[in-house]
């Protein structure tokens, strides 16, 4: 392992005030977002959805890496040019999702444990040799009666802790993303107690795995009352709730956060990051970043619908998703920005 390389890729994915774009759905996940677009669903129309993104001229500007699925790492543009190479070419950073999904935890009905250690050594060494310099490995936890219980977050905490070590093993910088989910009718509060229960346990398990915190990344989710739960808090009150929270477990030596969007809307997304970084981002010991994947994207793929006229415009519509989220990051995004025309692809 090549520590200062670690660290330095690390930083380099949280700099200044730019992201991630994450791109990596599951060939599923990917299918199920096209089918309620009406986009058709093969490896052909993933590809050049893929190609679309990717190609986003200026995209560099806002974004610092952007990470794929195993599918998509290994595709090229329609002139043959790898993905990667595109990617590397931008001056982004390529990563690379390896986990192979959340599956239902044996004994722990309603919940989940992420799949994808076997083997996972010598994935990691293909990865590196194909471009790719960071990962990610995504848990997943549910609020519900009863959940999260503490066996599910030790099973996902100790899986993390255990990709993430493999990962700088291997020289690439691990994304340790452990979401606690927004669907339900929990209250801000409960949110908030559950990702500190699971964060704890997480960097404790990082701390036994003996995982370099300098050459890692958390990606993590905002702390929100749940999508039905009728008490919904102001921007700002969810702002302070997840600093207040992550000020609580997470090691200063982290160099940045960078958040999921989780099903909130692009525009709630870019306004809760941007009072975290307005109302805290001086007395902070990491960055607040993002690494959005729907409040990104959403906008493109709805103008895209798999139509060749359409990736202008969709390109358009992602650039400037993105420009939201870096202004975001310096605590300078407004409303009036959505139709600004300075935030515009040129
Ligand atoms: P969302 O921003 O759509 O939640 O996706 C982020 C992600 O990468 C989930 O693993």
């Amino acid at each position: 392992m090549n520590e200062q390389e670690l660290i330095s890729v690390a930083r380099r994915l949280v700099a200044e005030d730019k992201g991630l774009l994450a791109m990596d759905e599951s060939n599923g996940t990917c299918n199920k977002r096209f089918a309620s677009a009406g986009i058709p669903q093969d490896r052909q129309t993933r590809r050049a959805y893929r190609e679309l993104l990717v190609t986003t001229p200026h995209l560099s500007e806002s974004i610092s890496g952007t990470i794929l699925y195993d599918e998509t790492i290994r595709q090229s543009t329609k002139a043959c040019i790898p993905f990667v190479q595109v990617i590397i070419k931008a001056g982004m950073i390529p990563g690379i999702k390896v986990d192979i999904g959340a599956k239902d935890m044996a004994a722990y009905p309603g919940e989940k444990i992420t799949e994808g250690l076997d083997g996972l050594r010598d994935r990691l060494k293909e990865y590196f040799q194909m471009g790719a310099r960071f990962a990610k490995w995504r848990a997943v936890i549910t609020i519900g009666n009863g959940i999260p219980s503490l066996g599910c977050m030790d099973a996902n905490a100790q899986a993390l802790a255990r990709y993430a070590a493999l990962c700088q093993e291997a020289g690439l910088v691990p994304v340790v993303e452990p979401e606690v989910l927004m669907t339900g009718d929990h209250s801000l509060e409960r949110s908030r107690e559950s990702t500190k229960s699971v964060l704890h346990n997480v960097f404790s398990h990082l701390y036994s795995q003996r995982v370099m915190l300098e050459g890692m990344i958390l990606k993590a989710n905002m702390v929100l009352p749940g999508l039905t739960c009728p008490k919904q808090e102001s921007v700002d009150e969810v702002a302070d709730a997840t600093v207040k929270c992550l000020l609580q477990v997470v090691p200063a030596a982290v160099p940045g956060i960078a958040f999921l969007s989780g099903g909130q809307s692009g525009e709630l997304a870019s306004a809760r990051l941007n009072a975290m970084n307005a109302r805290s981002k001086p007395s902070l010991p990491w960055a607040l970043a993002f690494s959005f994947a729907r409040a990104i994207q959403q906008p493109a793929l709805e103008i895209w619908k798999g139509s060749e006229a359409n990736v202008v415009a969709a390109q358009h519509a992602l650039y400037h998703r993105a420009k939201c989220n870096q202004a975001a990051r310096r605590g300078e995004y407004t409303a009036a920005m959505e139709n600004a025309p300075a935030l515009a692809l040129a």
